[in-house]
């Protein structure tokens, strides 16, 4: 294998919570496969609708569980039959004297579904403390008419789609005028605030719009006017982030007097060089507008995947490996927050390889 495919134990935290799946995606009864982390995993619905994560592998040869029949929370596999529940235990065994060999067992990995999301903790079962989910539930909380969920898959590795968050001031190059600051983003050295170990990692741009971008203007009481915009990002292991856009005019109350963008950025290694993108967005305005909402989504769907997909998939072709560092980089200023970040992933990873 070359570097392009594989991964070695350092690439993946594995003691972290990772979205499996949009919660739309997994229906009632179909199964619904992933590989997360290089693992295939088998999703599905308990009979009360709880997801249950499963290792699409059945222990005797291997064949995909997911290729078999389900018998109400059980699964029994296509091959030879043999049944496994909901904890991944073999149930049933057809053969000989009916005995169940001891490591006649399947991995089953714990799962939370919050705020449109299935998340997935790929590690030890004792370590996975559901208070280190992130924090989604503004998705929950506002009118559905303002809330957005969508999944994309990206060749390229998670880390490159972390960058790309981290270091916003890529908005002004790559993207069309519809968000284009005007260069107002590269000069500024973005406000980088690290906590302590274990919380976020947060990178800030404050600048004055004048205009203000055209995704915004016309939302403001007065779209020609300037006005004082922010964008701010928070970065949670592994890849899990936020994103904050403010605009405000006269006021620094920006929740309450100004528009305010809410994005969720959530990247999930398929392998080391493909993602699965899962992305959410509401917003403090046109709350009740469900058909602004859809265009929105479209939106920002289409800006994903006409000018930034391309371009990263593009670098991770040319890259050749998921190892950014063995290539040697420049770096410039933008880069702060997106170095921080994979600092400290790649400090967890290690600790949790020693
Ligand atoms: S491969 Fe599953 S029972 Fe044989
Ligand atoms: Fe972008």
């Amino acid at each position: 294998m070359n570097n392009l495919q594989s991964a070695d134990k350092h690439t993946f935290l594995r003691n972290a919570w990772y979205v499996a799946a949009l919660s739309s995606e997994v229906e009632e009864q179909a199964y619904f496969t992933r590989k997360i982390l290089d693992e295939s995993i088998l999703i599905y619905r308990s009979k009360s609708g709880k997801p249950i994560a499963l290792h699409d592998r059945c222990p005797h040869r291997f064949a995909p569980l997911s290729l078999g029949s389900r018998n109400g929370d059980n699964v029994t596999c296509l091959y030879h039959g043999l049944q496994f529940d909901s904890e991944g235990e073999c149930v049933k065994n057809p053969h000989g004297n009916g005995k169940i060999p001891k490591a006649c067992k399947v991995q089953r990995y714990i799962t939370e579904e919050r705020d449109g999301f299935i998340w997935i903790w790929m590690g030890d079962a004792e370590k996975a403390d559901k208070d280190l989910i992130l924090d989604c539930s503004k998705l929950s909380e506002n009118p559905a008419s303002s809330v957005g969920h969508m999944y994309m898959y990206n060749q390229c590795n998670y880390e490159l789609l972390t960058d790309n968050i981290m270091d916003l001031s890529h908005i002004d190059h790559l993207h069309g005028p519809f968000i284009n600051t005007g260069g107002k983003l590269s000069p500024l050295i973005p406000e980088i605030t690290e906590n302590r170990e274990g919380k976020p990692l947060h990178v800030r741009w404050d600048w004055e719009a004048d205009p203000v971008i055209p995704l915004i203007a016309p939302h403001m009481q007065r779209p020609d006017d300037k006005a004082d915009m922010f964008l701010a990002v928070s970065w949670t292991e592994p890849s899990n982030l936020t994103l904050t856009l403010g605009t405000v005019q006269d006021s620094d109350d920006y929740l309450n007097d100004g528009i305010m963008l809410f994005d969720f950025h959530i990247m999930t290694p398929e392998t080391a060089t493909t993602t699965h993108y899962f992305f959410a967005s509401t917003r403090n305005y046109k709350m009740d507008d469900a058909e602004y909402n859809e265009a929105k989504m479209a939106g920002m769907r289409e800006a994903f995947t006409t000018e930034d997909k391309p371009v990263i998939e593009a670098q991770q072709q040319e890259m050749g490996t998921h190892d950014l560092w063995s290539l040697n980089p420049v770096l410039l200023s933008c880069d702060a927050g997106a170095v921080r970040a994979r600092r400290r992933l790649s400090q967890l990873i290690e600790a949790e390889n020693i």
